[in-house]
């Protein structure tokens, strides 16, 4: 009689690995963490606002999971520390980190020629240079390999009008998460980032009218928008071990679209304020 197969665990198991979450509470930051809980993994969840922090913790120990909240600002680089602190001291080493926490707000983003110094400095620091800090943080207490994985954006390699500042910094993110690769391959860190489409999320919804929503999803194959549910998925994949060989990517995730309906929108209006302005030439105004 031939024995049974030994069950196999499950693909893309994070059983037994700590996973750290910037900006884990709220919009995709949330769903990661939760995807992150759901593959078995133990989540260290950052950001400022307490309430939302908890709520998700709440969650992830629902889900029968070790949640670690920990209030820290992440243009702080006293509070990196502190988040690193919570994760070892709770934990004892940190597997996967995820660089989530970004934002570009409406008040500090606008055309090219109207950015002033603060709104470059509020959506680069924050996007670009604090998450690199957060990244070197991370690769430093993996003393034995782990995976970082970076939440860029399909701005940051396509034309982004009115939001030109963020493009740039997701730019920088991506070609950061190449030179990291590179650099700490060789200790078995891995470093990967994930470049959502368009993702309503509790800031976003408020941002985007209905009409617009309209048309962002006419630019979509899939013909929907993102859900934070789309993103967590390949976050998990990229920690987990089956991705063991994977490192300096970018992987978009935007339901096939390869337009951005900002560039569009700006396109079309500059195109009718030039018509109006040959109109009224014609005319003599
Ligand atoms: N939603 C989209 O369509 C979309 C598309 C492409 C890329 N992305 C990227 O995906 C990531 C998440 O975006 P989202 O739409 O989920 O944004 P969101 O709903 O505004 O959430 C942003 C998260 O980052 C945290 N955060 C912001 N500033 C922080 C700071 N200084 N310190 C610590 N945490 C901070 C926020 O928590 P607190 O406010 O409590 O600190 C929140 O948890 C960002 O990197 C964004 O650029 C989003």
């Amino acid at each position: 009689m031939t024995n049974p197969p030994a069950p196999q665990p499950p693909m893309f198991s994070l059983e037994g690995k700590t996973v750290v979450v910037t900006g884990g509470g709220r919009g995709i930051g949330r769903g990661i963490s939760l995807a992150m809980a759901q593959a078995g993994a133990n989540v260290v969840l950052t950001g400022r606002t307490e309430a939302d922090l908890e709520a998700i913790a709440a969650q992830i120990r629902g889900l029968g999971r070790k949640a670690v909240p920990v209030v820290a600002d992440i243009t702080k680089s006293a509070d990196i520390d502190r988040i690193v602190d919570a994760a070892i001291g709770g934990f004892g080493y940190i597997d996967g980190w995820v660089n989530n926490a970004g934002s570009a707000r409406n008040g500090d983003v606008g055309p090219l020629f109207s950015l002033d110094e603060r709104m470059w400095d509020a959506v680069v620091d924050l996007n670009l240079k604090w998450t690199f800090f957060a990244m070197q943080a991370a690769a430093r207490t993996m003393t034995r390999g782990g995976s970082i994985v970076n939440i860029s954006s399909r701005s940051g390699s396509q034309p982004c009008p009115n939001t030109g500042q963020y493009g740039a910094a997701k730019a920088g993110v991506e070609n950061l998460t190449a030179t990291a690769a590179v650099e700490w391959g060789h200790l078995g860190i891995r470093v990967n980032a994930i470049a959502p489409g368009v993702v309503p999320t509790e800031g976003r919804t408020t941002m985007a009218s209905a009409s617009r929503q309209r048309r962002q999803i006419e630019t979509i194959p899939l013909r929907r928008l993102g859900r934070v549910e789309d993103i967590g998925p390949l976050a998990v994949y990229f920690v987990a071990d089956e991705s063991s060989w994977t490192s300096g990517t970018v992987v978009q995730v935007t339901g096939g679209s390869r337009i951005p309906v900002g560039l569009l929108t700006y396109l079309y209006k500059t195109n009718q304020a030039m018509e109006a302005k040959e109109r009224d030439e014609a005319a003599g105004v």
